[in-house]
């Protein structure tokens, strides 16, 4: 069922448990992220970033998709805009029905990011929704990998006090998009960052750290963990195996399905890696 990411992730952090949160793309990733989170007996963000919507020129159609798999599914689902930096796209997925949108400032100067942050938060609580923002950029969006950058906590408790944000995604080793699952996580300051900052801290790119680190992260403090690189790597390899296996194989059906089979095992995997 659609449930409010407000809800799923304040009852993750009072169990101390890490949600999965999980880029959609194609349709199929929406249907194989909840049948992962049904299997796994667990509730599930699915996100929709803003690169992934300048992909399909459009929020609308992947965005309806997805708020249908979620209504549908017998788990608790959220459906949440991630990476936006147009605030006309987060008032769109606020009009559509989104439990949450990120609104990702962090390459502006903090007093810009506040500012900024402050006016998408006001639009956005006036109507229901809850808001992640970024302080201290999480690097690879670009492929340039910067894990040196890092969220200083006292900042970060000013930033969240100022702007009002619901959720706040925090720089502490993490890159996005690794190919690799060899991150270095500062567990030291993601324990500083749990005692300083009141609202729930998010994890993006988790593809990067191995399956004990992404424990250890939930234990020392992270609630949203947000994977994507991960499991487009499984619905690829699936993919490339079903191809090379079938080289005459023209129906999409079939091998875009082993791609979804492969993306649903692996988010059941990565829901009770996080405690779910
Ligand atoms: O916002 C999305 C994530 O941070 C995903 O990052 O592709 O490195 O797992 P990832
Ligand atoms: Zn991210």
């Amino acid at each position: 069922m659609l449930t409010p990411t407000a809800d799923i992730v304040a009852a993750a952090r009072a169990a101390g448990r890490g949600v999965g949160a999980f880029n959609v793309i194609q349709l199929e990733h929406a249907e194989a992220l909840v049948a992962g989170a049904e299997k796994a007996g667990a509730p599930v963000v699915l996100q929709i970033s803003e690169n992934a919507v300048k992909y399909h020129g459009a929020l609308e159609p992947i965005a309806q998709a997805t708020l249908a798999v979620a209504r549908a599914s017998t788990t608790p689902v959220a459906v949440h805009l991630d990476h936006a930096t147009d605030v006309g796209l987060v008032r769109h997925a606020v009009l559509l029905g989104f439990g949450s949108v990120m609104y990702d400032a962090s390459v502006m100067s903090y007093v810009d990011n506040v500012a900024a942050t402050t006016e998408v938060v006001r639009h956005c609580h006036e109507r229901g929704v809850y808001v992640e923002a970024e302080l201290g950029e999480v690097g690879g969006k670009d492929g340039v990998h910067a894990p040196g950058a890092r969220t200083d906590p006292d900042e970060a408790a000013a930033y969240v006090a100022s702007t009002g944000v619901d959720a706040l995604a925090v720089a502490v080793g993490t890159s996005h998009a690794m190919l690799t699952r060899d991150a270095t996580v500062d567990f030291g300051l993601i324990e500083r960052l749990r005692a300083t900052v009141p609202v729930p801290l998010v994890l993006h790119g988790s593809s990067g750290v191995a399956d004990d680190d992404l424990r250890r992260a939930v234990e020392a403090g992270m609630t949203k963990v947000n994977i994507a690189t991960q499991l487009n790597k499984a619905f690829t390899a699936a993919v490339r195996a079903h191809l090379e296996a079938n080289p005459a194989a023209v129906d999409t059906r079939k091998y875009l399905g082993a791609g979804r089979d492969a993306v649903a095992t692996e988010v059941a995997r990565l829901l009770a890696v996080l405690g779910a």
